[in-house]
């Protein structure tokens, strides 16, 4: 794992400890909870409970996450002109799903381009080619559905890219998704060796896991998502189609339980709006569990459960929609203060390896 890349250094540093000894001032977190969203297309419900549902939650606990769209990322794999069709789109479902801009800041990526990308370069130069060929995300990669000789090079460098996101920000806590720990680890990493390099400036970015849901596909293999469509709920799908393709998803024989349905049961409790919802699906799969043929009754209820989130996820979006200088300007917004932390920290980089 990634861990043994950095031997010499065993413990994170202690921040406060740190802080106290050293007496750095940059040593500061800024920013509380920081997080990334790839605008890659239409979101399906499975990425609303596993990405979105969390920054609503930590949101509704009182905290502010800056939420921005890596857009940068999203060209890992992606054409530039389709990204760019998905930014406004994105940041609407984000706000329709209950992110707050009076309360959340959200950033684009790109507006402070200058930063990142200058950042990027100067972090890479911290870490070694066989380091990040290792990382796991990447080495699954080339194992699975791509090869050194096609791959493109920005894959190699899309950890450093992240650490730049998050490093620039100072952020305190990441919340990611098991997919992005690898990444995380690098990002401390670079953090620790560039303090160790340069003088203590970063403080340790920290994982905020989000547990992460197994949500399957509704039919066929794998998890659900925006390459499967037919196994996948769309936030855009209409109420017939998401009736059809409840109707035509996989459940499980009477008294068993197995993924396909735990997915299920996943999707219906984490959308519903009410306690009484819940309770009737724990009652049903309580039956179900006793050799009770009661598939079709769960069917029901989770198109009801379905239907009326995405409801009324639609006529948020369109009221959001309605005005087309609301996105560019929550953007604008966004955009002052991630340009403030991001000159403010890369002015401090320069100034330490004198390159200003
Ligand atoms: N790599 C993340 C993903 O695929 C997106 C991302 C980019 C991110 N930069 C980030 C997430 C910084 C958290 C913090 O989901």
């Amino acid at each position: 794992m990634i861990h043994s890349l950095d031997k010499n250094i065993k413990k994170d540093y202690n921040i406060s400890s740190t802080f106290q000894k050293k007496e750095v001032s940059v040593m500061e977190y800024k920013v509380e909870v920081l997080t990334g969203i790839r605008p890659t297309g239409d979101l399906t419900v499975a990425n609303y409970l596993g990405a979105v549902a969390p920054i609503v939650e930590l949101q509704a606990q009182g905290v502010s996450p800056v939420v921005f769209v890596a857009d940068l990322h999203a060209i890992t794999d992606n054409e530039p002109a389709t990204v760019r069709q998905y930014i406004h789109g994105v940041v609407a479902d984000y706000i329709a799903l209950g992110v707050d801009p009076n309360k959340a800041k959200i950033y684009l990526q790109s507006d402070i381009v200058g930063e990142v990308t200058t950042f990027t370069a100067l972090l890479a130069r911290l870490i070694s080619v066989a380091e990040l060929l290792r990382v796991p995300t990447l080495k699954d990669k080339l194992k699975n559905n791509a090869r050194p000789e096609t791959a493109n090079a920005l894959l190699l460098l899309y950890p450093v890219l992240m650490a730049a996101d998050i490093l620039l920000n100072r952020a305190r806590k990441v919340p990611v998704g098991e997919d992005q720990l690898a990444h995380m680890e690098v990002t401390r990493l670079l953090a620790r060796r560039f303090n160790k390099r340069y003088g203590e400036l970063f403080p340790i970015p920290q994982v905020l896991q989000v547990k992460s849901l197994r949500i399957l596909s509704l039919k066929g293999e794998g998890k659900m998502s925006k390459t499967n469509p037919g196994g996948a709920i769309f936030l855009t799908d209409d109420v017939k189609t998401v009736a059809n393709k409840i109707k035509a998803a996989e459940t499980a024989f009477e008294g068993v339980m197995n993924d396909k349905l735990e997915s299920h049961i996943l999707i219906a409790k984490g959308l519903a709006k009410t306690t009484s919802e819940r309770d009737e699906v724990d009652a049903i799969i309580q039956a179900h569990k006793s050799g009770k043929p009661v598939m079709g009754q769960f069917k029901q209820i989770m198109t009801r459960i379905v239907q009326n989130f995405i409801e009324e996820f639609q006529t948020k979006r369109a009221e959001i929609t309605r005005d087309p200088s609301y996105i560019p300007s929550v953007l604008e917004e966004g955009a002052k203060v991630a340009k403030e932390n991001a000159i403010e920290t890369l002015g401090e980089v320069r100034k330490v390896l004198q390159f200003d």
